[in-house]
């Protein structure tokens, strides 16, 4: 992790992912006079093959979303236009990550809690994902996602 402020919350002595397991990668970049193209492959450029996408857009100002961790899909999440801020947090350890450019995105693996917020106006959101949407994958109360980590 190479972008973020760490904040020490509290020691949690066994759990399957954390926070230096999310990671910031640039993807490919071809840069031309008539505009950028940038490109990603599953299993290439980002470690799982990628199974759904979908895209968060007219986020209104001072809108949050996330708020879960999820059990077993990977997402790896991409500012197509404009910018926003991903909180992540694996019960032990919380990292602001400020997400601006359309050629970098952040790999998020599974059992890791994560906030969105800051979005600016226009911001555009793609989230390209490991699993189909199941609604059975989400922890969405922050004290079951503690619970899960120390069980
Ligand atoms: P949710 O994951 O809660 O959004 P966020 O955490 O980013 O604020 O999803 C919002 C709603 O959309 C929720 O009712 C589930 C539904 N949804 C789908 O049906 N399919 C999907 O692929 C996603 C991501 C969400």
């Amino acid at each position: 992790m190479n972008a973020g402020h760490f904040t020490r919350l509290h020691h949690i002595p066994m759990k399957s992912h954390n926070i230096s397991d999310c990671r910031l990668i640039d993807l490919p970049k071809i840069s031309d006079p008539r505009g950028n193209l940038t490109f990603v492959e599953g299993e290439r450029h980002i470690s799982f093959t990628i199974k759904r996408i979908f895209y968060l857009y007219d986020v209104p100002g001072g809108a949050d979303r996330g708020g879960h961790a999820l059990k077993s899909c990977h997402q790896f999440l991409i500012a197509m236009s404009g910018s926003f801020d991903v909180i992540l947090n694996d019960g032990t350890t919380k990292s602001r990550i400020h997400l601006n450019r359309s050629y970098r995105g952040l790999l998020i693996p599974p059992m890791i809690w994560r906030e969105m917020d800051n979005f600016s106006s226009g911001s555009v959101c793609l989230v390209l994902a490991s699993e189909s949407y199941c609604e059975n994958d989400y922890y969405r109360e922050y004290a079951d996602y503690l619970g899960a980590l120390n069980s």
